[in-house]
Parts: structure tokens; C-alpha cells; sequence
């Protein structure tokens, strides 16, 4: 149980830890590289440390102290069979991006994970695996983990994605390294580019349009230094609580601000946000920044469409802006918000509603209508990092206390946040 006041101000300057997109990757990508790939600001929460887990199961020495791991990539074919599950923990990330590497390898994997995992769909994934030439055989007519990939010979293919998804896209760009020729995936509306980015850093033939994304085959990878910026989708707690919390000014320092993640600054913008971007500056082929957050009275918007992908893990704690904000909000076309760790559009309704929002869950997203004075109440995090944070940061701006069942699940992606909630608020 964790107990959240309300605060007086927040002010200060606060970091935020590694992005968890980028740091999967980087983990994957120097394994698959030749020679060693050194990493710094490498999140150590709970699912990049599954990603580090599995790819030690496949034989790849990784040594990690803190937030520097070094991965000694074995080339394309060094992974080596498991000899047991690999087990994935909490991460959607971990179970879809590795499926497309195994795809490519000549031998059986099992993959599983948490309950949570466990009832997630992955036939979004396996299906153009199989397309490509992987064997598959899982729950639910090959959509649910537990699930055994036998890969091997994969042709490149040309696929046009149902819903706009990074891991969707980057599983079958991963496993499309592993066919000879091009492999295209085409998406409904563009979602985050880190795989390409990193990929072209490693050396591989990568090219984008506004939708689509193209990876030639059979490259070598070389393995490189790679320094992540700090996860703007952690970022956006602190930049939500300074912006509703009187008398705030917070600077976050060290941000990654691409283009493709960006939408909570957009639409935050929109509602009217003292934000500034200070700056600018470029690590390993990723836009970083640090962030100036003033408090600032926000009014509702409207928003969907392709801004989706470019803030999907946002709307949780962007409701709870809404909550505070005069007018209405309407979120539409967010109905992959469901099938994340939790369906967060029941769940963030659910908890927001105990705090006296007035939140309503559509079919495809959310109404919020605002202003309302929160009062603290019992929440429950429902074990999804992200629920217990935007709570959290509701929390901040209520009367009473509230109070946050099952709060460990912060450690899937921030372990420090409750510590530096605390020294930031006076
Ligand atoms: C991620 C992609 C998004 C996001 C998730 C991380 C990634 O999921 O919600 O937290 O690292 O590629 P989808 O691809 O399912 O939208």
C-alpha cells in the first residue's frame, strides 16, 4: 500500500530513467551484432530486466552493472537453443519483438509469461511470422502465450499491419533480417520508430516513409555505444503533476523527445500547457531534450485518430489532466488501450470515478468532463504500472489521502517513482 497527499508545490529538478522501448531494443539488437555493444542509462526496471534474462536463456553473455550493460553480441545465428521457457515476465515488448529474432533461428523456443501476458493477443504478431516461414503453435489458435516458435527459412514479405503497433511492426522487421530481399510493413498510422532508428545504427539498410518502414535482409550488425534518454512516457507523471500541482516549476532533464512519442506534449499543448523544450540535442540517432513544466490552467480537448501511437501509453495520466482541465476532453480511436497491461480504459474510469472524476468509458476511448476537486480514496493499481502512477499523480492535487493497492508494479517501469514523487513535493 502506498500513501499519496496532496502536495504543495513541485519544484526542482528531477531525471527520469531509460526509455523502456529503447532499452529492450538495444539489449536485443547487440546481441544479435557482432562484438560488444555498450550501453548507458539502460532502464533497470522489471521488463528490461526480462529481455536480459531471455537473451542470457539463448547463450548471450550480458553483464550489467546498474544502468551500464554490456551485451556481447554473437552475430545474425550465435543464439543458442534454451533449455527451458523463456519467461517474459510483465513484457509486451519482450514476448513480441524477440518472437521475430526466433523466427529466425533453426531451433524451438517456448515462450510465456504473467497473468497478465498470458491473456494479452499475440496473433497480431504470429501470424506474419508464420507468413514469413516461422512454425508456430500456441493457445487459442496460436494467439495466446504459452506458445513454441520452431524458426528457420523466412521469406521477406510485404505486410500491411491491421492497427498501428511498434511491436507488431519491429517483430516482423526484426524477424524480416532474416530474409533475403525486403520486408515492408505498411501501418494504419505511424507508430514509434525506434527499431528503425537503432537498426540504421547498427548498420543495417532501413528506410521509412510516413507509413511504411522497409529493412533489407542478411545484414552484418556491428555492435556500438549506445546511450538512452530518459522515457518520455515516465517523463509525462512529472510533466501531468507539475502542470496540475499551484505553484509548480519542474525541469526534467534529459527527456527523448521523438517525433513518433511526442503527442502528450501536443496535446498538452493544446490544453493550454507551460512547457518549454530546452535543449535540443541528438544521442545515438535520438532527439533528447529537457523539459520546463509551469502550472498552468488546462481546458479539455478533443483527440484521436493518428496522434494515437504517438501517446498511447499517456492516457492514463492524461485523463487525470482532463479531470482538472475546464470543459470536456474526448479521446477517440483508442480502443488498443484495452489490451495493455490492463484494459486502462476500464481501469483508469474505475479509479479516476473512486476520486469523484466524471469520466466516462466509450467504446473507443474516453469523456472527461472537468473541472472537479478529487478527494482521496482507496485505488487499486490493478498491477499495471501505469494506473498506479496516474493515480499516484492524482493523488497529489485531492483532498484526503490516497491510498495505492499493489503499488510494486511502478518497478515494471520506474522502481524510483514513489522516492522522487516524495523529494519533489514540499
Ligand atoms: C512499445 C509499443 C507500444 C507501447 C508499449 C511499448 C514498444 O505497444 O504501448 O508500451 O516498445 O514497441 P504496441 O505496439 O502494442 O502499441
Amino acid at each position: 500500500m502506498q500513501v499519496v497527499t496532496k502536495a504543495k508545490r513541485l519544484r526542482g529538478e528531477v531525471s527520469v530513467p531509460g526509455d523502456k522501448s529503447i532499452s529492450h531494443r538495444a539489449v536485443m539488437l547487440g546481441a544479435i551484432a557482432e562484438g560488444v555493444t555498450e550501453i548507458s542509462g539502460f532502464l533497470t526496471g522489471a521488463d528490461c530486466l526480462s529481455t536480459i534474462d531471455c537473451f542470457r536463456k539463448l547463450g548471450i553473455r550480458i553483464d550489467r552493472e546498474g544502468e551500464h550493460v554490456k551485451v556481447y553480441g554473437e552475430g545474425l545465428y550465435g543464439l543458442k537453443e534454451p533449455e527451458d521457457v523463456l519467461d517474459v515476465g510483465n513484457s509486451g515488448t519482450t514476448i513480441r519483438l524477440i518472437s521475430g529474432i526466433l523466427s529466425g533461428q533453426p531451433f524451438t523456443s517456448t515462450l510465456t509469461g504473467d497473468a497478465s501476458i498470458r491473456r494479452r493477443p499475440m496473433k497480431r504478431v504470429l501470424h506474419p511470422l508464420s507468413e514469413m516461414g516461422a512454425r508456430i503453435l500456441g493457445r487459442d489458435n496460436q494467439n495466446k502465450a504459452p506458445f513454441s516458435l520452431q524458426g528457420g527459412d523466412l521469406q521477406a514479405v510485404r505486410y500491411q499491419t491491421p492497427v498501428a503497433s511498434a511491436q507488431i511492426k519491429s517483430a516482423i522487421l526484426l524477424a524480416g533480417l532474416y530474409a533475403p530481399g525486403k520486408t515492408t510493413v505498411i501501418e494504419p498510422e505511424k507508430s514509434r520508430n525506434h527499431t528503425e532508428v537503432m537498426l540504421q545504427g547498427f548498420g543495417a539498410k532501413v528506410t521509412e516513409s510516413q507509413n511504411s518502414s522497409v529493412v533489407e535482409g542478411l545484414p552484418v550488425l556491428e555492435a556500438q555505444k549506445i546511450t538512452i534518454p530518459g522515457d518520455i512516457s515516465s517523463a509525462a507523471f512529472f510533466i501531468v503533476a507539475a502542470l496540475i500541482v499551484p505553484d509548480s516549476e519542474l525541469v526534467i532533464t534529459n527527456v527523448g523527445i521523438n517525433q513518433t512519442r511526442t503527442g502528450i506534449l501536443d496535446v498538452l499543448w493544446q490544453m493550454g500547457a507551460d512547457i518549454s523544450v530546452l535543449n535540443e540535442r541528438e544521442t545515438s540517432g535520438e532527439k533528447v531534450g529537457d523539459l520546463l513544466v509551469k502550472s498552468s490552467p488546462l481546458k479539455g480537448v478533443s483527440f484521436g485518430g493518428d496522434i494515437i501511437p504517438r501517446l498511447v501509453d499517456e492516457i492514463p495520466v492524461l485523463a487525470v489532466a482532463a479531470a482538472l482541465a475546464e470543459g470536456t476532453t474526448t479521446i477517440t480511436n483508442a480502443e488498443e488501450l484495452k489490451v495493455k497491461e490492463s484494459n486502462r480504459l476500464e481501469t483508469i474510469t474505475t479509479e479516476l470515478k473512486k476520486m469523484g472524476a466524471n469520466i466516462t468509458e466509450t467504446a473507443d476511448g474516453l469523456i472527461i468532463k472537468g473541472p472537479v476537486r478529487l478527494t482521496g480514496a482507496v485505488c487499486k493499481s490493478h498491477h499495471d504500472h501505469r494506473i498506479a502512477m496516474a493515480c499516484a499523480v492524482a493523488g497529489l492535487v485531492a483532498d484526503k489521502e490516497t491510498m495505492i493497492n499493489e503499488p510494486e508494479c511502478v518497478d515494471i517501469s520506474f522502481p524510483e517513482f514513489f522516492d522522487r514523487l516524495e523529494t519533489l513535493s514540499t
